[in-house]
């Protein structure tokens, strides 16, 4: 039982005490808890905080900028947006693995990151989202549990290649009263209660080579899908998008034959993913109804010139993962 003002006055103190006259860098992905972050050392010590927004090209659509509107204009936060997808794209053209594509997200991030920090000379610490499950998690590492199948992506070693200390001000919170603080420091509830999202992006969610023009198909097909979860309500006023954990779009390189009008059409295909799940560790597969499904599918084969079939993914985790990589 904790009382929001007092626990916000108090971190807001600690870290103050903690960075004193010191500049603070942060990378902010547009996550809940990078997010969340921001908002309380900014809150803390205002323009002494730079975040480093890198977009590799893979991030949903519209996301640059919502983060960017977020942030830098309705919070006033300084964060230097780095628009590093050729970077990307040059490093991922023609590798198909699973994991040596996240490796080499995952590398370019840290390099990117690297780069923009190396700028700003005056800072002296490294503030991360770290969480109490990501203390735990870390603690038990080597430990082969469902979750570290995948190498995940995340900017673990940046603190000692740059030489700065590390400010975690979300070490002792659970994911809800990280969510409760983030609407409590004005972020919106949207974003705070958004649906996780990995940190090499679409670059998971398109399987084999990542391209460009499969990326841009991918992010219009999972934005309709999201609106049209958004949207569907029941009597209680709970969307499926609340009644789901997670939920995306996943491009299959693969053409299939259609018909449009007249004509016939060979174009690729999507899978709609959506699962329920307490951990991540298991998941199941969300009974969406049919005609939400069949909505989402007609919208997307409609809309989205170049894709021509969705399928819809029912196979629970395990045997399958709930990314497709
Ligand atoms: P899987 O696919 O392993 O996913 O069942 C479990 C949860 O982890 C997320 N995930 C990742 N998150 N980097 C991340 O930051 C990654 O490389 C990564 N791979 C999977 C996935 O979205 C799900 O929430």
């Amino acid at each position: 039982d904790w009382n929001m003002p007092d626990y916000i006055s108090e971190a807001v103190e600690a870290i103050r005490k903690q960075v004193g006259d010191d500049e603070v860098i942060l990378g902010l992905s547009g996550g809940v808890d990078s997010s969340v972050a921001a908002a309380l050392i900014h809150r803390a010590i205002g323009d002494k905080l730079t975040c480093v927004f890198v977009d590799h090209g893979l991030l949903r659509l519209n996301e640059g900028e919502m983060v960017m509107n977020m942030f830098a204009k309705n919070l006033g936060v300084k964060v230097i947006h780095v628009d590093a997808t050729e970077q990307f794209m040059g490093k991922l053209a023609g590798v198909t693995d699973p994991e040596a594509k996240r490796k080499i997200i995952g590398r370019e991030f840290v390099e990117v990151f690297q780069a923009e920090a190396g700028k700003l000379k005056n800072a002296k610490w490294l503030a991360q989202g770290t969480i109490y499950p990501d203390v735990i998690e870390s603690a038990g590492k080597g430990k082969k549990t469902a979750h570290t199948i995948k190498s995940h992506h995340n900017v673990g070693g940046l603190p000692e290649t740059l030489n700065l200390k590390l400010l975690e001000p979300l070490r002792e919170l659970f994911k809800d009263e990280v969510r409760e603080l983030g609407v409590a420091l004005g972020l919106p509830h949207d974003m705070v209660y958004r649906h996780p999202f990995p940190g090499p992006g679409l670059g998971v969610r398109i399987l084999g080579e990542v391209k460009m023009e499969y990326a841009d198909l991918l992010r219009r097909a999972d934005a309709i899908f999201i609106e049209e979860l958004r949207s569907a309500v029941d009597e209680e006023g709970r969307s499926w998008y609340d009644k789901t954990s997670q939920a995306f779009a996943v491009f299959l390189p693969v053409k299939s034959v259609g018909v449009m009008g007249d004509g016939r059409t060979y174009d690729y295909v999507v899978a709609l993913r959506a699962v329920q799940t307490q951990d991540f560790m298991t998941a199941h597969w969300a009974h969406l109804p049919h005609d939400l499904l069949g909505k989402v599918s007609n919208r997307i084969i409609n809309e989205v010139r170049g894709l021509n079939r969705v399928v819809y993914d029912i196979s629970g985790k395990p045997p399958a993962t709930i990314e497709w990589e």
